[in-house]
Parts: structure tokens; C-alpha cells; sequence
């Protein structure tokens, strides 16, 4: 059986609606939350697992500064223990990681194999599970993904759609730099990943990069919405968590062995915004 953690997470509910893995148990956070892992020892000891997709995560990269236990927990205890199970009872193990695993010093996309070195304490956490799940599990899949974007749950789009409607104008960063990622292609790369039983980490995003406000403005531009957005520097947001700088992955990896080509970040942004209201 295939079972898919963060049943409610954009991920989660995006494959769920792509059908593409179908007959897969959906896991909401009452089914299996991940911060208690004698329950989920028992879940992994009594199910017949073929392969685990956890599309859980505790990704609110600000929070997780005051809540280090909590996000190492989920992000990095969990995905160990499942790692742990997966290469002992042969089942597969698929799972996402983070640009943020990088600290953006070098402004040239990163590779798998670049030098890894979080800023924030989610990018940390991230990385330590990236590090003890290839510690114990040789045939785990580690999908790293930038600024994930959907019709469901919170993410930019939505909120600078939503904000544009409320205020007289906006003000968004323009000092980082990365790639969206629309996440109805990133689990058609993770379906055909799983299919072609790939192993290791791979980057995935859209191809392309941008800053957030020229995203922000290419969004707004898409919907035809007048609303301003004025420039500002990263300095000027008083935030918990520091950010990269700059965090484009480079996917030469994924397109060479998956032999797939990826669209343009402003390509898979106009399809989705045809359809969203
Ligand atoms: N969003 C991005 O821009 C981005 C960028 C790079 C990488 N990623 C990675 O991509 C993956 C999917 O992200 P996403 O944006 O789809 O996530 P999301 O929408 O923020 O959802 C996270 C989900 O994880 C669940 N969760 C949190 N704590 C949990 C726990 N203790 N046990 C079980 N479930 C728990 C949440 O459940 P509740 O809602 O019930 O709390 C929520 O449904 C994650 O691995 C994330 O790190 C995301």
C-alpha cells in the first residue's frame, strides 16, 4: 500500500487530486502526526507499507525559530525513523527538502552536490533530516523544491492575489532571488521518480528565476490587477528567520535522468492562473 503523509499540506492535497497515485492512503495529522514517534514507531511496525510519500512537514520557516524542538521533530526525528523502517522492512521512501538548505552566499543555482548551509532554523532542520535519512536508507528519494505554490493551503500566489484585492498597494522584497515551483509539476516528476525507482536527492523547481517582487508583479500583471508593488529590501521586514539570498536549484540532475524537460516558472504561473479565481 502506498501511504501519503500531510494529507492537508498543498503537496498532500495536490497529489491527491492529481489521482496519479492511485489506491494511496491519504494521512491527515489525526491519523499519524509525525512529533509523536511512538505512534508512529507503531504505525510503521503494523502496516504493510510499499512505499511512505511524506508531504508533511512543519514549514513555517519564522515559527520554527522559537519552536526548535517541535520543527526538529517533525523534520528530521520523524523522517529518520521512517528511514530507519523503510530499510528495514524493503519498502520506498520518498520525501521533499528545501532550497533553504542553502545559505544563498553564492548567486549561481545550487547543485546536489553544492555545499550545504542553513541560515534559519526550518532550513536546518531540513538538512538534518536530508542527512540522517541517506545515513540509514540507501533507496530513499529526497526531492529538494523551492517556493511551492498551489490551489490549496497558504502560499504566495494566493496571498498576493489576496492582498492586491485588499490594500492600495503592496510591498514585497526584491533582494532574494529563487524559482516558484507550481506543484502539479513537481508530482508528475515525483510520480515518474517513483516509478524509475530513483534514489538520493534530486532539486526540482520550475526553470527560470525571479525575485519575489517580480513575482509578486508578474502575478498581478497575469490577473490584469492594477495594484502597485513598491520595491523593498529584505532589511526592511522584521522577521524571526533570516532568509537566502539567493536559492535556484539546478535540475540538470532530475531532467537527465528522469529525460523530462521542465517548463519556465512564468509558463506553469499563466496555466495556473487561468483556472484560479
Ligand atoms: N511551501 C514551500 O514554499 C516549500 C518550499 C520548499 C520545500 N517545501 C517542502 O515541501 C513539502 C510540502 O510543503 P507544503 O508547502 O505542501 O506544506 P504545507 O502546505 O505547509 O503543509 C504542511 C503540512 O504538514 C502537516 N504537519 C505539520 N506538522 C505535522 C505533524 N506533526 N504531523 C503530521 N503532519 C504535520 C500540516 O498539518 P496541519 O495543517 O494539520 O498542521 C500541513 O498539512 C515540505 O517538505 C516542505 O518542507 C515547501
Amino acid at each position: 500500500m502506498i501511504y501519503i503523509a500531510g494529507a492537508s499540506s498543498q503537496l498532500g492535497q495536490e497529489i491527491k487530486k492529481s489521482g496519479l497515485f492511485s489506491g494511496a492512503i491519504f494521512l491527515e495529522k489525526n491519523d499519524l502526526d509525525l512529533s509523536k514517534l511512538d505512534s508512529l514507531e507503531k504505525f510503521l511496525n503494523t502496516k504493510k507499507i510499499k512505499t511512505f510519500i511524506n508531504a508533511a512537514a512543519y514549514t513555517n520557516v519564522d515559527r520554527a525559530e522559537s519552536e526548535k524542538s517541535l520543527s526538529s521533530l517533525v523534520n528530521s526525528h520523524a523522517p529518520s525513523l521512517i528511514a530507519q523502517y523503510a530499510e528495514e522492512k524493503k519498502f520506498k521512501f520518498i520525501h521533499f527538502s528545501t532550497d533553504y538548505v542553502f545559505d544563498g552566499e553564492i548567486k549561481e543555482p545550487r547543485t546536489e552536490i553544492s555545499a550545504t548551509h542553513p541560515i534559519n532554523h526550518y532550513g536546518q532542520s531540513k538538512l538534518d533530516g536530508e542527512n540522517s535519512i541517506l545515513k540509514i536508507n540507501s533507496h530513499a528519494l529526497i526531492i529538494r523544491t523551492s517556493w511551492l505554490y498551489s490551489s490549496f493551503g497558504n502560499n504566495f500566489v494566493k496571498t498576493i492575489l489576496k492582498l492586491a484585492n485588499e490594500r492600495s498597494y503592496l510591498a514585497v522584497i526584491d533582494d532574494q532571488t529563487g524559482c516558484p515551483t507550481l506543484a502539479t509539476d513537481l508530482i508528475k516528476a515525483t510520480k515518474l521518480g517513483h516509478e524509475q525507482d530513483l534514489k538520493g536527492i534530486y532539486h526540482f523547481s520550475n526553470e527560470g528565476k525571479t525575485t519575489w517582487h517580480n513575482f509578486a508583479e508578474t502575478i498581478l500583471k497575469l490577473k490584469r490587477v492594477k495594484t502597485p508593488v513598491k520595491a523593498i529590501k529584505s532589511s526592511e521586514l522584521i522577521t524571526q528567520a533570516i532568509r537566502p539570498k539567493y536559492s535556484v536549484l539546478d535540475k540538470t540532475k532530475i531532467k537527465t535522468h528522469l529525460n523530462i524537460q521542465i517548463r519556465p516558472w512564468t509558463e506553469a504561473l499563466q496555466e495556473f492562473l487561468k483556472d484560479f479565481s
